[in-house]
């Protein structure tokens, strides 16, 4: 019946999952489930609406990462097995191959790439109990220190779970040049948790990332990715711990998340479009960045993007863009509405002179054109005098920006706030602190 107990938390948690007809713990050849159970379960199937998780779960094949010869007792290491788990549920031609880590177990894996494409249309990642990075740095000596887990080029990927995918990120932080620049050996790279690269039609779900050395996740060049439903802790003081970070990818959402981290809460990289980010709160940490785009005068293609129903507390920025001067082609199409920002210090900001380092970058001529941006149903309280900044380009202006319905005081009582804007043109309106835009002129409208 233990099994049974995981299906129900599944079923009560929206998720649904598991293979009744092999999990026999009842020993009388019966299911375990009732029939109760099964009509729910039914019924959650029929009105699963996700493209990216079709759970098949009375077909599902399972490679338990234990029959590999992986030992979840914290020490052991593991990587070895869950590569043959991966393996063989990558070249099985079954329906729903499921690499399958069992709950209770803390299962030490070292840097570890699993790579496909795989025989069938969908695989999945079935994660219940603990997966932990090594503690010590040294682990990576001879590997990629960009990243710890990773798979790549597959396609019907889905990860899900209860699961936490343990990063042990502080000897890293440790020895991070942005808080120990002293160091004589800091390091700039540290591992992301888990990337996707290359991932299609994929999602990550009800799984739990934890204090990971640097990004949590990352998805680059996928096609089609949801990640629903995580939860991202590491502490406010870590050094470049991003929550997620997207690259060159087309239609990804997520939503309904939460996120508690040292740097950006979701930071959006060059090549984006069809981007829905909705229902997340970000805690601590830098806030939702579009950018920073264009890092090495680079083309930047990003487009159609959403940001809705988000919280910020006590973050640097909330809704922020940011790009380098030396950036070539365009940001457009984005919406951020219904966002309520707590003692944020940037609540709504554009920086189009971005510069990682005070002063280092000259003025040019260049610059990523930001156009169609809109600011709607936003409330909440700025830390800083400045609530609303955009400080766009001198030579390539921002154009068709709208401000509407937002309302933002000072977190300190009885300060006044401002709303400060250069080279950005548009039309606002129902303000608090009041207007900045510059008007379009007829031939500015042309986006
Ligand atoms: C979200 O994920 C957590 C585990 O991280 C799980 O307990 C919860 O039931 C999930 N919620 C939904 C709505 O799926
Ligand atoms: C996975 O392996 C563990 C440990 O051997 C076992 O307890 C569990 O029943 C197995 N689960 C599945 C679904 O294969
Ligand atoms: C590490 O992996 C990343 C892709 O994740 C790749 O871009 C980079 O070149 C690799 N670095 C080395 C030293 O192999
Ligand atoms: C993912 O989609 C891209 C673009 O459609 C395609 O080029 C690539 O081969 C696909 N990858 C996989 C693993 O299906
Ligand atoms: C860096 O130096 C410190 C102190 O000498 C040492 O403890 C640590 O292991 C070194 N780290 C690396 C990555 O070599
Ligand atoms: C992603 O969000 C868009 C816009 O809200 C929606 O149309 C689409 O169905 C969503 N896709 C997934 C996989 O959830
Ligand atoms: C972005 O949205 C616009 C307007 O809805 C649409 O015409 C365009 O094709 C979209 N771009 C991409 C790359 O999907
Ligand atoms: C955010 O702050 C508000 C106001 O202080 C509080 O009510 C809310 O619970 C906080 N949310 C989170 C996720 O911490
Ligand atoms: C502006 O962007 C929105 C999406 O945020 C889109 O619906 C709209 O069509 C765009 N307007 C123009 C004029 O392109
Ligand atoms: C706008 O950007 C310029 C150049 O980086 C900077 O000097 C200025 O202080 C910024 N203005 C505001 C209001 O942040
Ligand atoms: C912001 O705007 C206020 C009011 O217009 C102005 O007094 C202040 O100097 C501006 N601050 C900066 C940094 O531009």
């Amino acid at each position: 019946m233990v099994f049974l107990r995981y299906y129900m938390n599944y079923v009560s948690g929206g998720f649904i999952s598991g293979n009744p007809n092999e999990v026999d713990d009842n020993g009388d050849g019966s299911s375990g489930l009732g029939d109760a159970v099964f009509v729910v379960l039914l019924f959650l199937l029929a009105c699963s609406s996700s493209p990216y998780l079709a759970w098949a779960f009375d077909e599902a094949t399972y490679f338990n990462v234990t029959d590999y010869g992986a030992i979840g007792d914290g020490h052991t290491e593991n990587s070895q097995a869950f590569l043959k788990a991966w393996d063989a549920a990558c070249k099985a031609r079954v329906k729903s191959p499921t690499v399958y880590v069992p709950p209770k177990s803390r299962f030490l894996v070292n840097p570890v790439r699993f790579d496909g494409p795989c025989i069938g249309s969908e695989i999945y990642f079935l994660i219940l109990g603990t997966v932990v990075a090594p503690d010590a740095p040294s682990a990576w000596k001879g590997k990629n220190a960009s990243q710890w887990l990773a798979v790549t080029n597959t396609k019907g990927l889905s990860v899900a779970g209860f699961g936490v995918i343990d990063g042990q990120g502080k000897a890293w932080w440790d020895q991070s040049c942005k808080y120990h620049p002293q160091l004589k050996n800091c390091t700039t790279l540290a591992p992301t948790a888990w990337k996707f690269v290359g991932c299609n039609d994929s999602s990550i779900r009800n799984i739990r990332f934890i204090n990971s050395a640097q990004t949590h996740i990352l998805v680059q060049g996928c096609n089609g990715f949801l990640i629903q439903n995580v939860t991202i802790e590491s502490p406010g003081n870590s050094p470049n711990t991003d929550g997620i970070h997207i690259q060159s990818t087309h239609r990804l959402n997520i939503t309904n998340s939460k996120i508690t981290n040292g740097d950006d809460c979701i930071s959006i990289g060059d090549e984006i479009s069809d981007l829905t980010i909705s229902n997340i709160q970000c805690t601590l940490g830098h806030g939702i960045s579009v950018g920073s785009l264009g890092r090495s005068g680079n083309l930047v293609q990003v487009e159609n993007i959403t940001v809705t129903n988000c919280i910020f507390n006590d973050t640097t920025n909330g809704a922020r863009i940011k790009t380098w001067q030396a950036g070539r082609g365009y940001l457009k199409h984005v919406a951020f509405e219904r966002l309520t920002f707590n003692n944020v210090k940037n609540p709504i900001i554009i920086d189009q002179n971005y510069c990682d380092v005070r002063g280092a970058c000259p003025e040019l001529e260049t610059g990523v054109q930001i156009s169609n941006v809109s600011y709607r149903y936003a409330v909440g309280t700025s830390a800083t005098l400045i609530a609303i900044n955009l400080n766009c380009s001198k030579s390539v202006p921002c154009h068709g920006i709208s401000i509407e319905s937002v309302e933002l005081t000072s977190a300190i009582t009885g300060k006044q706030v401002t709303a400060n804007c250069s080279n950005a043109c548009g039309k606002e309106h129902d303000i608090v602190p009041g207007p900045c835009l510059l008007h379009e002129t007829h031939q500015d409208t042309m986006i």
